[in-house]
């Protein structure tokens, strides 16, 4: 959404949303995955896993918008930052798992969450040749995202290039999967601690993020002056994703193991629910 207001492709604000959008809301109702939009749109933001809530898109949901997206000559931009966080070999990691998605989608990942590269910089994105846009044969925004990059970026330093490469061998490869696994030992304990006090919580299965339902309905900030000063734990307010995340509030499992044991046995006997 920012990158489009800055872009200026947006309307007046009204509230916190821009005309000129159409917001697909992810809630509990539609699984945390999104309707198809009503009328045309050009672009299309799916996160899969997502963030904040840790929901895994399937083949069918992807399907659903990759057809549509054919069909309205739209373009899916798919984020898969988090796709070496999916264990289930039934869920897709990446779109082009999809038929189709080679027409309508391109797809953008990064190391910062697989390999911890956040502060180094290093993602990739993925235009196929085949990808078409409204008025635009295939090949132009190949072509286009080519001389974006050639021009406006560069490139990433040999150094980082060298990080990256490291991490494809297969030692870094293993390492990763290592640290993955550390990470969602501890999205287990997180969600264990929270559904032994009766807390509703969604995700951290395929995903580092959890997605908790606040207790007795409170807004998230009130929920999170609360767990701050009760169990001096802090975490991010669902209501700061959108709209729809009002009355959420999202946990995350990178973190020291010990760290978040003492998180966790914290709330449970001190969080007043
Ligand atoms: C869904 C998602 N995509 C992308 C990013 C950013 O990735 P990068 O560090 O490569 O810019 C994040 C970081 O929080 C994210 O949550």
């Amino acid at each position: 959404m920012d990158s489009n207001v800055i872009a200026g492709r947006t309307g007046a604000v009204k509230g916190s949303q821009y005309a000129g959008l159409v917001y697909m809301p992810c809630t509990e109702a539609n699984g945390f995955f999104p309707e198809l939009p009503k009328g045309k749109v050009d672009l299309i933001y799916l996160c899969s896993p997502n963030n904040p809530t840790g929901a895994v898109a399937t083949r069918e949901q992807l399907k659903l918008f990759v057809d549509y997206a054919l069909k309205h000559k739209a373009v899916i931009i798919y984020d898969a930052a988090y796709a070496s966080f999916i264990a289930d070999p039934e869920l897709p990691r990446t779109i082009f798992e999809v038929e189709g998605a080679k027409s309508c989608a391109l797809e953008i990942n990064s190391f910062s969450k697989e390999a911890g590269f956040t502060g180094v910089r290093l993602g990739w994105a993925v235009v196929p040749k085949d990808l078409v846009c409204e008025d635009g044969e295939p090949g132009k925004l190949n072509r286009l995202w080519l001389r974006r990059q050639t021009t406006m970026f560069n490139g990433a330093s040999n150094i980082v290039q060298d990080g990256g490469v490291a991490i494809l061998s297969e030692r870094g490869q293993k390492e990763c999967r290592e640290i993955i696994a550390y990470y969602m030992n501890n999205a287990r304990v997180i969600r264990e601690g929270l559904e032994s006090i009766g807390i509703k919580v969604f995700g951290g299965v395929n995903a580092p993020y959890l997605w908790m339902k606040t207790p007795n309905g409170l807004p998230s900030w009130d929920f999170f002056d609360k767990l701050l000063s009760e169990a001096h734990v802090v975490g991010t307010p669902g209501s700061g994703f959108g709209p729809a995340g009002e009355g959420y509030f999202r946990l995350s499992a990178f973190g020291h193991a010990e760290d978040i044991q003492r998180a966790v046995a914290s709330i449970k006997s001190n969080l007043k629910i």
